[in-house]
């Protein structure tokens, strides 16, 4: 069984993140292959960052708050990143929590969840480049919201997330690709040591 984080990258008050999340998680948790947790970065407040290089101190954590969300991030086998796009980039909230951490993600898959007016593609471009220097292995297949849905999504009280089943083709493929990832890397993590 591997393990799947679910990271939510908008903290903001009326965020579409919410439902982004609780399609992905009722998705993901469906499968037999995944356990699956939320990792609500409003959960995680964290001062804009102003350390030394988590590169170099690794798992010494400055704070309680760091080191409760890189014990989060270590616990995972893979992840899924819901992105918003915020000015033709990903969130900087979404940044200065990676930036907080570092070898937490390491040689572990991670794919991705946008939404907007190309369905968050330029973010998920962006994020693909921050998590290769991350050494993760940032997968192909995403899934894209595009403002037709997101209209409705947005109108629906109480939320149904029936609203996005067109996509589900889509985030099926994410989480096949997820799976083979997972545990190909879990196993070859298995086997060293550094
Ligand atoms: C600060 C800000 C900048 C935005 N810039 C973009 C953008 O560059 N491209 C885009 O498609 N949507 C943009 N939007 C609209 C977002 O796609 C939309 O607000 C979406 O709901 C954001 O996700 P969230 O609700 O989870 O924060 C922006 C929204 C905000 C708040």
């Amino acid at each position: 069984m591997s393990r799947i984080q679910v990271i939510t990258s908008s903290t903001r008050e009326g965020r579409f993140s919410e439902k982004v999340a609780q399609w992905v998680v009722e998705h993901l948790e469906a499968r037999a292959d995944f356990t699956v947790d939320l990792l609500d970065l409003r959960d995680h407040p964290l001062p804009f960052f102003d350390q030394p290089p988590p590169a170099y101190t690794l798992r010494d954590y400055p704070t309680e708050a760091v080191g409760r969300l890189g014990g989060k991030l270590d616990a995972a086998d893979g992840y899924v990143i819901l992105t918003a796009e915020y000015n033709h980039g990903y969130t900087a909230v979404l940044k200065n929590a990676m930036d907080h951490t570092f070898i937490e993600w390491r040689r572990k898959p991670v794919a991705f969840v946008g939404w907007g007016n190309v369905g968050g593609a330029r973010a998920i471009e962006q994020l693909r480049e921050v998590c290769v220097e991350f050494e993760m292995a940032p997968l192909r297949h995403a899934v894209h919201i595009l403002p037709d849905l997101m209209r409705p999504a947005m109108q629906a009280d109480p939320f149904d997330p029936g609203v996005f089943n067109t996509l589900e083709a889509k985030l099926t493929l994410l989480s096949d690709d997820l799976a083979w990832w997972t545990s190909a890397l879990a196993e070859a993590r298995g086997r060293t040591r550094d």
